[in-house]
Order: structure tokens, then sequence, then C-alpha cells
């Protein structure tokens, strides 16, 4: 069964995109056929694996599209990366629009599900990289996959606004998806040296309990620079701890003991 895993959070600058290309990349290394979902406006996950759009459709169209789906229309949407394993549906500016313009649309919730459904069964994982809100698009996001991967900034007020992501997880799985389920929260930008980290560490493992991933992110400079020469950490310094730390990751998710 292939694990469709939305990586969410409503706020910006949590390590949504970097966990979603870095994950993505470390699965694909280890050889499981993943598909990256770029669900992002800002396109930075399409950016962070090296993926140039020109005249490629992309989830904008994908999302927008009225003719019922084939398997061989949805491959159209699906672009390879520089790495055997992994591929993706980019996104652009464009999506931004499909905010406003699904708002008209009959079963508007339920668009990047049927889309998926076409697809999934190729895959081993397919990782979605929600945008940094809470509307349509990430409503889309959350009723197609299969759980949810919350990641989670190891700074002051980092558990704000969770209440509110769990709340629209809870009413989606009452109203699209009952299956959905929390995958875990993921530790990012962790400082080991800083109380800070040390008191964000605890309090979310106080209020996930269980549910929080052993692999904890640390905050270093080369998964910041990795995007700008659009590679994944593992392709840029694999011997870097954040690239290790995402290998560990994916270790998790994929059910390796360490
Ligand atoms: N572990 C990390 N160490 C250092 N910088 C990071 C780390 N994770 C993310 N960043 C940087 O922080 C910024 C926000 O991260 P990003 O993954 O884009 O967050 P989001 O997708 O949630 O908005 C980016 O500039 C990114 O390069
Ligand atoms: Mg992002």
């Amino acid at each position: 069964m292939t694990r469709i895993i939305a990586i969410c959070n409503q706020k910006g600058g949590v390590g949504k995109t970097t966990t979603a290309v870095n994950l993505s990349a470390a699965l694909s290394m280890a050889e499981r056929r993943t598909l990256l979902i770029d669900a992002d406006p800002q396109g930075n996950a399409t950016q962070g694996v090296g993926v140039t759009v020109g005249d490629e459709p992309t989830l904008y169209e994908a999302l927008l599209e009225e003719t019922p789906w084939t398997p061989e229309a949805a491959s159209g949407y699906i672009m390879k990366t520089q790495l055997p394993f992994l591929d993706i549906v980019p996104a652009t500016h464009h999506l931004a629009g499909a905010e406003i313009e699904l708002v008209n649309c009959v079963s508007r919730e339920t668009r990047l599900r049927e889309f998926l459904k076409m697809i999934a069964q190729r895959y081993d994982y397919i990782l979605i990289d929600a945008p940094p809100s809470l509307g349509l698009l990430t409503l889309n996001v959350l009723v197609g996959a299969k759980s949810v991967l919350i990641p989670i900034q190891c700074e002051y007020y980092a558990l704000q606004g969770l209440a509110e992501l769990l709340n629209t997880i809870r009413l989606t799985q009452q109203s699209f998806n009952a299956e959905l389920q929390i995958e875990g929260a993921l530790l990012t930008m962790h400082q080991s040296s800083t109380v800070l980290s040390k008191q964000v560490v605890e309090e979310v493992r106080n209020s996930f309990q269980e549910k929080v991933f052993h692999s904890v992110i640390p905050r270093t400079i080369k998964l910041a620079e990795a995007p700008s020469y659009g590679k994944p950490i593992l392709l840029y310094d694999i011997a870097t701890p954040g690239a290790v730390a995402y290998m560990k990751l994916a270790q998790e998710i994929m059910g390796i003991k360490q």
C-alpha cells in the first residue's frame, strides 16, 4: 500500500519544504519509489529538487482538470528529477489561483485525491508539501493523504496555531477522510546548545506523547544552502548532520530499527 504523507503546518518557515525535499530524497535513495507533490504556490519544493518548469502542466492544471482522469492522463503531470527513484508533480506561482478558482468547482475538496488515485499504485511513498495556510489547497492535501507529518520549529511560540491545525485535521476526518492519521510531529531547526530548544522538545513530547519522531532535525547552514544549488542535502553534502538526520527520519518512516 502506498503511504501518502502530507507535510502540514499553516505556519510559514517551520521546515515543511526542507522536510518534503530531503525526506523524499532520502526515501528515494533507499530505492523506495517516491513521488513529491508540490502543493505550495511558492514552488520551493520544485526548485529544491532542481526541477525547472517550462511548458509542462503542473499541479494547478491537475486540480482544475474537468475531464475524468485516466492513469495515462495523470502521468502527464509527473516530471522526473535527478534521482532515479524520485518523481515530482511540480508547482509554480499559478497554483495560488487554485485557492480561489476551486471555490466554484464541484467536488472541490477531493480534486487531489481523484488525481492521486490514478498514480498512487506506482509509488511506495507520496509526500505532499502543503502551503502555509489552512485553505482549500491544504484541505485537498489532507483529503488526499493517509497521514500528516507536522514539522515544528524549535523556537518560542512553537506550539502556537497547532490547536487550529489539529482541529482542521479532525474536521477533515469527520467529513472527508475518516482514515487520516497523525504520522508524527517532527522537531526541526533544533539547536542542542540552547535552553529554548530543550524546552520546546519537552513541550512537544508532552503534547504529542509517542507521536514525536525520535529523529530531530538540527539547525545547520548546509540545509539552508542546498536549495540554492537545486539539490537535496544528500546530493549536496551527504556527511553533514542535516543529511544524517533526514536519513534517520526516512529509516523511522520505513520502520527500520536503528
Ligand atoms: N534544519 C534547518 N537548518 C537551517 N535552516 C533551515 C532548516 N530547515 C529549514 N531551514 C531554512 O528555513 C527557511 C524555512 O524553511 P522551509 O522548509 O522553507 O519552511 P516552510 O516550508 O515551512 O515555510 C528556509 O530558508 C530553509 O532553508
Ligand atoms: Mg514551504
